[in-house]
Parts: C-alpha cells; sequence; structure tokens
C-alpha cells in the first residue's frame, strides 16, 4: 500500500475531546446538553449506530433519552413523540435514524423536528441555509465529518476537481454543497456521479478528490482511481465471511487494498468516516445545547 491512511478514529476522538471541554463549560453554566434518539424497527445495522450514537454522547457528558418503537409504529405516534421533545427545554438535539419503516413519510417526520434541535441538518430549513451558505446552519454530520478529515491530514481541495459518488440527501448532496462553498477547505469544483452515470471510470479517474457513497461494497476499483487521488470511502457494507466470528465482515465501497495502491491518501473501513459521523453528531449537539440552553 502506498497510501497514507486517514485515521477517522484519531481524528474523531480529537474532536470529541473538545466537545467533552465545550460540555463541561456548559454544565458549569447550568445547561445539560441532551440528545433525544428515535429508533424505530429492527434494522440490525441502524440498531448498532444508535448505541454508537448514545454511548458516544455519554462519554462526552451528554444525556440522552431514548424512543426505541416498533416496526409497525403509525406515523402520528411518532409526531407525538417528536412534539413533546421540541417543546421539551431539557431536549436540545433529536435524532430519528433512517431509514424509516416504509408506513412512514421520512420527509413529513424530518419537517416535524424543530430546526433549531434538528442535530442531523435534514430540516429544509436547514438543507436551505446550509445549501445557501449559512455558516451557522447545522451540516449533515457524515459530510461535515468528511470536511474536517480532509483538513486534519492538511488537503485543501481549493480549486481541486472532487468527483462525489452518490446522490443521497444523506451523504452525496450535502457534500457537493459543502464542497463547491466559498470557504476554507472547500472552493472545490465539484462533479457529482449516481446510479445512472454512464462510464462512471470515466468520471472518477478524473478526481483529485475521490468521494464515495454508493452502498455497493467495493464497487469503484483501482482502474477507476488516477494516481495521488484523495479516496474517502463512506460506504459501510456487510459482507459474508464464514472465517469470521459474527459471520460477516465490514467493506466499504471501495476496494481498499487495490485502490490503497494508487491513492495518496485513503480512508479505512471501518475506522475512516463513520466515528467521524458520531463524532460531528456531538459537535452539532453542543452547538444546539449552548444556543438554546435551557429555553
Ligand atoms: N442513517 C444513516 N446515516 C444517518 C445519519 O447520519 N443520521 C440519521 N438520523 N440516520 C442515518
Amino acid at each position: 500500500m502506498s497510501a497514507q491512511l486517514i485515521d477517522g478514529k484519531a481524528i474523531a476522538a480529537d474532536v470529541r475531546r473538545s466537545v467533552g471541554e465545550r460540555v463541561a463549560e456548559l454544565k458549569e453554566s447550568g445547561i445539560q446538553p441532551c440528545l433525544a434518539v428515535m429508533l424505530v424497527g429492527e434494522n440490525p445495522a441502524s440498531r448498532v449506530y444508535v448505541g454508537m450514537k448514545q454511548r458516544a454522547a455519554d462519554e462526552v457528558g451528554i444525556r440522552t433519552v431514548d424512543e426505541r418503537l416498533s416496526p409497525d409504529t403509525s406515523q402520528e405516534d411518532i409526531l407525538a413523540i417528536l412534539e413533546d421533545w421540541n417543546a421539551d427545554p431539557g431536549v436540545h438535539g433529536i435524532l430519528v435514524q433512517l431509514p424509516l419503516p416504509d408506513q412512514i413519510d421520512e420527509r413529513t417526520v424530518m419537517e416535524r423536528i424543530r430546526p433549531e434541535k434538528d442535530v442531523d441538518g435534514f430540516h429544509p430549513i436547514n438543507v436551505g441555509r446550509m445549501t445557501s451558505g449559512d455558516p451557522d446552519a447545522f451540516r449533515p454530520c457524515t459530510p461535515a465529518g468528511v470536511q474536517v478529515m480532509l483538513e486534519h491530514i492538511g488537503y485543501d481541495p481549493s480549486g481541486r476537481h472532487a468527483v462525489i459518488v452518490g446522490r443521497s440527501n444523506i451523504v452525496g448532496r450535502p457534500m457537493a454543497a459543502i464542497l463547491s462553498q466559498k470557504g476554507p477547505y472547500a472552493n472545490a469544483t465539484v462533479t457529482m456521479a449516481h446510479s445512472r452515470t454512464a462510464d462512471l471510470g470515466a468520471i472518477t479517474r478524473q478526481a483529485e478528490l475521490l468521494i464515495v457513497a454508493v452502498g455497493r461494497p467495493e464497487s469503484v476499483t483501482a482502474d477507476m482511481v488516477s494516481e495521488g487521488t484523495v479516496v474517502v470511502d463512506v460506504g459501510v457494507n456487510r459482507v459474508d465471511d464464514p472465517s469470521r466470528p459474527k459471520g460477516y465482515r465490514l467493506v466499504g465501497d471501495v476496494a481498499f487494498d487495490e485502490v490503497a495502491e494508487k491513492a495518496s491518501w485513503i480512508t479505512p473501513v471501518p475506522g475512516g468516516v463513520g466515528p467521524m459521523t458520531i463524532a460531528m453528531l456531538l459537535s452539532n449537539t453542543a452547538t444546539a445545547a449552548a444556543r438554546l440552553g435551557g429555553a
């Protein structure tokens, strides 16, 4: 492997340390930051993520409250809980883990979260503010975390060609908005590719910074990457592996071993972007608590 590793665990630990300091200051001034977390259904990956988010919050001194709801919960019941959290001065951040079961309209749920408590940055008000360059808007945690990673390795995307593979509202789309903005560690020329892109390799080979978030295991291969590219792999996929105790292992969307031979920097999976998502959620929650106080 010739690429240097972007150590998401270590960078996230740094972010968490600084969030811990902010939380301690808030507590001294009488504010106990609190994150409310909702998980609907039994999606095994979502259960793991929610558990990790709650543990991480606990470690930095953020209190959590949670609602774990059955897969057949009605939308009305979900909205009623959100209304309670919106009105509760003791709750500063609200997170509804996605995806939601089919009977629930995600958009309706996201729009019900009070924008000041929307620490995921998914409410259309925050999406609009962020996209139009408001530095105070909550930024979705995964793309915000990727930008922090670039900062930590000293890679300024300004003037570079960033290719983002994936157009989800959680990662690809906000990532494009963040990197193309005027501002520090941004100013990139951005191309967004997706499942209908013709000749994806021809596009990804143009990337100086390649960010992949498509949810297809090891689908970006060495022939699709140019020498010296900075590669950020957002994918986390379970693939069967009978040799592992759990019967599976986690791989990214990038074929790590072969792409690492060509990249200048690369994120591992696990231990890359994943820990950053959680660290940025904690950071957004501390910000929400500082803004809202006990109100
Ligand atoms: N599902 C996958 N990523 C995320 C995230 O960042 N936030 C929420 N709420 N759900 C997700």
